[in-house]
């Protein structure tokens, strides 16, 4: 290969290079100079100070200076992999998406898995949500099912995320715990979130401590809605579930794991999958229409509830198979910026209040974290479509308008135009009403499907969820909140509140918690709980 007349030489990986010697291709500057001397800044004298000279110093100082970005608000630690979906048969009935039209075909996909509370560097094995997130290229646009490994969440309105998050991580003024829920904070604010009670139970469930990220299923979460060429609308919730079914570990293997092999579920996944062990998922749905959702007491806007697979089955649509570990962890898995708003044509939202705040904060995020407005430049966030838009400058743009027209309408042939036919009809949904803040009546049920979840665990699972409680709760300094969420437990399941109680040396049980919101008087400081605590 020649460049200005240069005769470049490939490397072992098939790259080019200038020039290479004894088969080792040669270092360069960032600018493509060579290099002479990488071990030695340039100084006046063998013992003399450097000189500023020395732009080889200074860009490679430079560079490294700047090495970091901001890791993620939450889900910092995660690891990446790509792999394909292949649609099982046509679901045009329901969707126009085109990823599920054709029958066998196989869309380029990434996925993400995470933990939610710890930092960058925590332990793989701590007990908490873990995120499933799954970009999928499709030829109309990305599709981010932004999901969990379980199937509902913690708070049913957007607006109480960050306080969610707040109390979860760690302390402001000591800084710790750093990976862990079992602190005065979150169990303050989930005491007094009756909302948070079903996901709880999942949390302090052997759920929340995977055996590996390939035993787990993930859960889109929010009900969404599939619309089909003739623009009707069916709801759906997504459900992926691991072809190796599911797997946990017990409490006291965590532990011992996290102190001997922090990066356990990383590894995991990069042995399997370098070792053509693929790990594989089905994408499952459960669709149904307005009426059947009426025949429910709870919403089905309500990301606390699911609905049980008893009633409606979910059914398999395709499926997603990991099979390539990223080139480079940091421009893949780290760069990798998902966002719930990524819908192609056939996919579009329902008026969960969380999803809708999902909406605004994923973008907003990205936009901080990954340094400016042109993410979507970067190769794993790029569609793997052709596209083409108006949209320019901006910090590191690599990709700008070409030609003379940046702007709509124009009178220049060859420029993009909308088109009614192909493009992105949102759902026209019916909403009337009065501008207000309340939560409506129909999401104010919080313990019946936690009850239901407990029930439906066996014994040994139960015997996990109370030690778990009861561990959590234990390392609680402040009475009134153990005591808050004894009284929860009450609306669940009397014996594992008594047992909890027992365990932690109660010598009285509390009355059973009022499940409407906390009031004022609720709220009072606790006499042990003052804000500066030395
Ligand atoms: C990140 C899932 C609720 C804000 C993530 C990630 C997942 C996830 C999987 C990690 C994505 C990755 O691997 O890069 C969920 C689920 C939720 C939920 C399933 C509820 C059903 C929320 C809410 C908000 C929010 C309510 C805010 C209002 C964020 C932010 C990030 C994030 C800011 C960091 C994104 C980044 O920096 O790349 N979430 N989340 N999430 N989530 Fe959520």
């Amino acid at each position: 290969v020649t460049i200005h007349d240069q005769k470049l030489q490939r490397g072992k990986g098939g790259e080019l290079h200038q020039f290479v010697e004894d088969g080792q291709p040669v270092l360069t500057t960032a600018q493509g100079a060579p290099v002479a001397d990488d071990q030695n800044s340039l100084r006046v004298g063998a013992r003399g100070p450097l000189v500023v000279d020395d732009f080889h110093f200074r860009e490679k100082i430079f560079h490294f200076d700047h090495e970091r970005i901001p890791e993620r608000v939450v889900h910092a630690r995660g690891y990446g992999a790509h792999g394909y979906f292949e649609t099982y048969e046509s679901a045009a009935k329901y969707t126009r998406a085109d990823l599920f039209q054709r029958p066998g075909e196989k869309t380029p996909a990434f996925v993400r898995f995470s933990t939610v509370a710890g930092s960058k560097g925590s332990f793989d094995l701590a007990r908490d949500v873990r995120g499933f997130a799954v970009k999928i290229y499709t030829k109309e646009g990305n599709w981010d099912l932004v999901g969990n490994n379980i199937p509902v969440f913690f708070i049913q309105d957007a607006i109480k995320f960050p306080d969610l998050i707040h109390s979860v991580k760690p302390e402001p003024d000591r800084a710790f715990p750093q990976a862990q829920s079992a602190h005065d904070n979150f169990w303050d604010f989930i005491s007094l979130t009756p909302e948070s009670m079903h996901m709880i139970m999942w949390v302090m469930s052997d759920r929340a401590i995977p055996r590996s990220f390939r035993f787990m299923e993930g859960f889109g979460v929010h009900t969404f809605r599939f619309v089909n060429a003739k623009d009707e609308s069916t709801f759906v919730k997504f459900h992926w579930k691991p072809k190796l079914g599911l797997q946990s570990v017990a409490w006291n293997e965590a532990v011992k794991i996290n102190g001997a092999d922090p990066d356990f579920h990383r590894r995991d996944l990069w042995q399997s999958i370098q070792s053509g062990n693929f790990p594989e998922w089905e994408l499952c749905v459960q669709l149904f229409d307005q009426e059947f959702a009426d025949s429910f007491d709870f919403d089905v806007l309500d990301p606390t509830k699911l609905i049980p697979e008893e009633i409606l089955p979910v059914r398999p649509i395709g499926r997603l198979v990991l099979n390539r570990m990223p080139d480079n962890f940091f421009a893949e898995t780290e760069q990798v910026a998902f966002m719930t708003q990524n819908v192609p044509p056939g996919i579009d939202f329902s008026n969960d209040p969380l999803l809708q705040g999902r909406n605004f904060s994923y973008l907003d995020t990205q936009l901080k974290r990954l340094g400016g407005p042109n993410f979507t430049h970067l190769p794993i966030n790029a569609p793997k479509c052709p596209f083409a838009h108006f949209q320019q400058d901006g910090h590191m743009a690599m990709r700008n308008p070409v030609g003379r027209a940046n702007y709509q309408p124009n009178s220049h042939s060859e420029s993009p135009r909308e088109s009614p036919v192909r493009g992105y009809r949102h759902f026209p949904a019916d909403e009337t009403g009065a501008k207000v803040r309340l939560r409506p009546e129909s999401f104010a049920d919080h313990y019946s499907q936690a009850r239901q979840f407990y029930i439906s665990q066996t014994g040994t699972e139960q015997r996990h969820i109370a030690s778990a409680l009861t561990f959590e709760l234990s390392k609680v300094q402040i009475p009134a909140i153990r005591e808050r969420m004894v009284s929860h437990l009450l609306n669940i399941d009397e014996t594992l509140a008594t047992t909890v109680a027992e365990k932690l040396g109660f010598q009285k049980m509390p009355r059973p918690a009022d499940a409407a919101m906390p009031t004022r008087q609720d709220l009072k400081p606790s006499p042990t709980l003052s804000i500066v605590e030395r």
